[in-house]
């Protein structure tokens, strides 16, 4: 099944969106299979941007993802990448659509509380960069037949 990763970031942790965020995806349907709060490191935020080092708000984004504790947390579900983006709304909150997360809780850029993976294959990357193996549950949602039409 579908996963991908989606970390509520330091400003979504001080702002008390952390419930928020997570009974959205619940509702949804999406299952939690990982979840654990931490205080990033920089060598762990810097690979997790990689794909931004040359970019001028790289060093600021270090430097934010690093200023507190986040909870990073881990997804399952058909179709879960691109339907939690989804969720998650515009990376510019004011462009975001009202009913995402970005679009009702922000305003800023660098201030979007939340970052969701992109595609399968980032999703299988930073899943691997932020969690062990053992730390991910593997478990069946009593609903399942009440989401999806076969098993
Ligand atoms: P994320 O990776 O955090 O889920 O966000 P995203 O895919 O919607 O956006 P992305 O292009 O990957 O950018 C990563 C994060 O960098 C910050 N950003 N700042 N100042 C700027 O122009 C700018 N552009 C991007 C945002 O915090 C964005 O979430
Ligand atoms: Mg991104």
């Amino acid at each position: 099944m579908e996963r991908t990763f989606i970390m509520i970031k330091p400003d979504g942790v001080q702002r008390n969106l952390v419930g928020e965020v997570i009974k959205r995806l619940e509702a949804k349907g999406f299952t939690l299979v990982g979840l654990k709060m931490m205080s990033v490191s920089h060598e762990l935020a810097e690979k997790h941007y990689d794909v931004h080092k040359e970019r001028p708000f790289f060093k600021g984004l270090v430097e934010f993802i690093t200023s507190g504790p986040v909870v990073a947390t881990v997804w399952e579900g058909e179709g879960v990448v691109a339907s939690s983006r989804k969720i998650i709304g515009a990376t510019n909150p004011l462009a975001a659509e009202p009913g995402t997360i970005r679009g009702d809780y922000g305003i800023s850029i660098g201030r979007n509380l939340i970052h969701g993976s992109d595609a399968i294959e980032t999703a299988q990357r930073e899943i691997d960069l932020w969690f062990k193996d053992e730390e991910l549950v593997s478990w069946e949602p009593s609903i399942k037949s009440w989401l999806y039409e076969e098993n």
